[in-house]
């Protein structure tokens, strides 16, 4: 079955404050989880989803995201005369030519908000529903916008978001989803997203995080919609104004979620990875942070 899902909207004009000093020359979208920048994964996730077009909606000052993205033939030619050609070779494999992929980049030239980004994809998308990403929400384990994509096939709602359970204390940081309590395998039914609510009068405790599957109707309601909270256009707004047209799922994805957009988070996310990776064992013990084999046996 040919994905209905043909298009990914990467938003990365953000300012991305939480991180500075260390993004005020680097983009919050290109630090490195070890070594792999943020927007690869999320680039990597929307390919496993069968996705045709990358959009990505950028800021002139964060030009150093095209040049990750693209090709660079320069540094291969470089590489390969230095006598790493399969280092080239993994470049080359993991970034976009322009003659053969399907990439645009637009420009966002001030941060208005999450849902003004993804307005400024508008001209760019092809037909049919369309995914968004953001890359500072890293999801680990099974791609979550291929299981979501899968089961956008089966939903009847028009707008589906990635949705996963908070502590009640927590909520006063996320949308949260009002649940109608119906719920099939990993999709929730839901009529209402609330933004950060406090935890007495938060509806649920099922979270919105950074991947969305949402209808095109989307970008007419982001086109007729007032600044919200922050003085910005918020996506969330626009996702609740189409629920009683094209309705709402939430879906609780498989894979586990690191807000790297926080310093807490990427600590997190690092720690995960290089637990699971033998190479940074001796590391992790040095720091009592892992107990030596010679000691565990
Ligand atoms: P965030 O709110 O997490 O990113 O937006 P931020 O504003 O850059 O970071 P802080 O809060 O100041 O630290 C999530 C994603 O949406 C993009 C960001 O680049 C990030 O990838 N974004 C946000 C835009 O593209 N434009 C905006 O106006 C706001």
């Amino acid at each position: 079955m040919i994905s209905p899902v043909r298009t990914a909207i990467f938003p990365v004009a953000g300012l991305g404050t939480r991180f500075l000093p260390a993004t005020k020359a680097t983009p919050k979208e290109l630090l490195p989880v070890i070594d792999t920048p943020l927007i690869q994964y999320a680039i990597d996730e929307a390919q496993e989803a069968g996705i045709e077009r990358m959009i990505f909606v950028s800021h002139p000052s964060k030009s150093a995201i095209e040049r990750h993205v693209m090709d660079d033939a320069k540094l291969r030619a470089d590489l390969k005369a230095r006598g790493k050609p399969q280092l080239a070779r993994d470049l080359q494999e993991a970034s976009f030519c322009p003659q053969t992929d399907d990439v645009v980049f637009t420009m966002q030239h001030d941060p208005l908000g999450l849902g003004h980004a993804v307005l400024c994809a508008r001209d760019f998308v092809l037909p049919g529903p369309v995914a968004v990403l953001l890359p500072d929400d890293l999801i680990l384990g099974q791609g979550c916008l291929a299981e979501m994509v899968a089961a956008y096939q089966e939903c009847a709602a028009g707008h589906m978001v990635a949705a996963m359970q908070v502590r009640p204390e927590d909520t006063r940081k996320y949308g949260i989803l009002s649940t109608t309590g119906r719920q099939a395998g990993q999709m929730i039914k839901a009529d209402g997203i609330v933004e950060k609510p406090s935890p007495d009068v938060a509806p649920s405790c099922e979270a919105v995080v950074g991947r969305y599957v949402l209808d095109a109707s989307i970008f007419d309601d982001l086109a007729n919609q007032d600044p919200g909270a922050g003085g910005e256009i918020q996506l969330t707004d626009a996702i609740s104004r189409g629920i009683d047209r094209v309705g709402l799922a939430g879906f609780r994805f498989s894979g586990h979620r690191y807000d790297c957009g926080s310093k807490a988070g990427m600590l997190r996310a690092i720690l995960h990875l290089a637990t699971h990776d033998p190479e940074y064992h001796d590391v992790l013990e040095e720091h009592g942070l892992r107990q030596s084999s010679a000691k565990a046996a």
